[in-house]
């Protein structure tokens, strides 16, 4: 787009030298300094003249009134100095022009900034022979949402579920299993069967302590890659992820690697004779730790004194494995705030042992899920599964849709689109750091600020477009100058911000909100206004306001993972 901002700076600068014969600021520190004024009675953009008193020793007043006579273009329709702030007011058919001619194109809002590099993305990254509930919702959904929007800026994406596939517990399945297993019964029943085998072992084991030694000798049997161990437990893992999986289905979500905690068995001794070789490595009561207290913070047990490895031993082999294959610029990791401490440890030892790209790995923290007011609790039996509440949210959407759309021909296709949207858009609506209230009348209320009426408006806008067919005429853009246009053009002018905004605080929310709020404000467009007008300029230039309006809706939506249909 025409770069407003740029343009009224470089006016600045020339200004200044005609009545000051100085240049206090470069045209890009006058770009960053102009503001865009809460009210636009005060104009599109503002430019803060204090920031020159100093260098020109003047008064801020003294100087906006001396530039505001200089300052003029034929993009602006006035120029206005007030209390020592430089208004300026952009005409509205050129900004409305100039906005739209930017928007059309399929890559506006992305700068291209991640070409030629890679960001590394661990996100979802469940647990094995557990089913998936709705706690692991937002790190799939956030991470999806962040992998989509680094390859809109051009980023190598990896998104990367770093499956958790290790520990102890996976001895005693095995046990179980062996015990009292039946080959078909998994098959049949999956996640659900080898958890009852699981809670079996553990009500078995209370009775019968040596049930234990059982467990831990198919545990060490695993490590020692003895084959019938790995051979079933592969076959656990398999059998999860095909369950997982067609949750992962529902929401489109993929990943380019699923290198667990497992697949870090024989990369961790390197890590640990590093660490000994740097010195970080100490004794404590048999383990070996390395002492954070100097960063405030508590040990980081890298081995047990048993030998065993700990969770953060593999994600240092994890890290340097993802750097060496990789060269990443950024590795994120999607985790809840109940990690915050793992991940300061990780990083902090990462930087000890040398690495400076430890300063490129980040965690991006979400808060809770609750469920209608109640917290989930696995111990107390009150779990959501996601695949239960993604099936409930789609029967839900039918039933509306049988209401609202009787005659709309896909409605299953349709249904599973709005359905699963909503829960996604409702998980992403919010900063990331809230706990979230799951609560179905605001996931799925088709009024409220939600994927199904943001959804809705897109087929809205797809319909306007299919009913008016062709339109050859040039638009009339002082057409689009009344306040609800206006409020359209704004928004659309600001998704390039908003898009770097999300990327560079790994926000997915600003692109949800942002929807929402574009699709407001055009409804009220759409209801002031008639858009098959007469006269062809106007109508040619309400139609494009629409399609932009409609690309730019698909395109929020599907930087957050979430379906636009084009009609429901
Ligand atoms: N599996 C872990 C959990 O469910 C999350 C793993 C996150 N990734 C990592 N590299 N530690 O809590």
């Amino acid at each position: 787009m025409m770069d407003f901002k740029s343009a009224i700076a470089e006016l600045i600068v020339g200004a200044l030298r005609a009545a000051f014969d100085a240049e206090p600021l470069t045209a890009a520190e006058i770009a960053a300094a102009l503001e865009v004024p809460p009210d636009t009675a005060m104009g599109d953009y503002a430019f803060p003249c204090f920031r020159l008193s100093k260098a020109l020793r003047k008064s801020p007043m003294m100087i906006s009134d001396a530039l505001a006579g200089s300052v003029s273009a034929d993009y602006l329709s006035k120029v206005e100095s007030v209390k020592g702030y430089l208004n300026f007011f952009v005409d509205r058919a050129t900004y409305a022009e100039k906005v739209l001619a930017a928007a059309r194109s399929e890559s506006y809002g992305s700068d291209n900034s991640g070409a030629g590099k890679t960001v590394v993305l661990d996100y979802s990254s469940i647990n094995i022979a557990k089913r998936f509930h709705i706690g692991h919702l937002s790190t799939t959904m956030i991470g999806n949402s962040l992998y989509r929007l680094h390859k809109f800026f051009g980023y190598n994406a990896v998104g990367v579920n770093h499956l958790g596939d290790w520990g102890t517990q996976f001895g005693k399945m095995i046990a179980a299993y062996k015990r009292w297993g039946d080959h078909d019964a998994v098959v049949a029943g999956g996640v659900d069967e080898m958890v009852k085998l699981y809670v079996r072992f553990n009500t078995e084991a209370k009775e019968n302590p040596a049930l234990n030694d059982e467990g831990r000798a198919w545990f060490k049997k695993i490590e020692d890659g003895d084959e019938e161990a790995l051979e079933i437990f592969n076959w656990f893992k398999s059998v999860t992820l095909k369950d997982a999986e067609r949750v992962y289905d529902m929401l489109g979500v993929k990943f380019d690697s699923y290198a667990g905690e497992s697949f870090y068995n024989d990369k961790m001794q390197p890590i640990v004779d590093s660490l000994r070789e740097k010195g970080l490595l100490k004794e404590d009561q048999g383990a070996q730790i390395v002492d954070l207290e100097p960063y405030g913070m508590p040990p980081a047990l890298i081995l047990r004194s048993d030998g065993a490895t700990l969770y953060i031993t593999r994600d240092l082999a994890a890290a340097k494995y993802r750097k060496d294959t990789y060269d990443f610029d950024k590795c994120l990791y999607v985790v809840a705030y109940q990690q915050d401490l793992h991940f300061k440890q990780l990083f902090k030892v990462l930087e000890l042992m040398g690495y400076d790209w430890a300063k490129n790995c980040e965690h991006v923290a979400f808060g809770m899920v609750s469920y209608e007011g109640q917290t989930l609790s696995t111990r107390e039996g009150r779990i959501v599964y996601l695949e239960d509440l993604l099936n409930t949210s789609i029967e839900k959407a039918r039933a509306i849709i049988d209401v609202k759309s009787p005659d709309l021909e896909n409605k299953d296709e349709v249904a599973k689109q709005v359905g699963v949207g909503a829960v996604v858009f409702f998980a992403l609506y919010n900063n990331r750091i809230k706990d979230i209230d799951f609560y179905w009348d605001r996931a799925l209320n088709f009024d409220g600020e939600t994927g199904p009426y943001v959804m809705y408006t897109h087929a809205r806008c797809c319909s306007v477009l299919a009913k008016a067919g062709a339109c050859d005429a040039a638009p009339d853009f002082a057409a689009l100058s009344d306040p609800m246009a206006q409020d359209v053009v704004r928004l659309i002018g600001q998704f390039p911000e908003v898009a770097k905004n999300a990327l560079n605080r790994s926000e997915p929310s600003m692109i949800t909100r942002f929807s929402v709020d574009l699709a407001q404000a055009y409804n009220k467009f759409y209801y002031e206004n008639k858009i098959m007008v007469d006269e062809p300029g106007v109508r040619a230039a309400r139609l494009l306001l629409t399609r932009v309006t409609r690309d730019l809706l698909a395109r929020s939506l599907d930087l957050i993972g979430v379906a636009a249909p084009e009609r429901m």
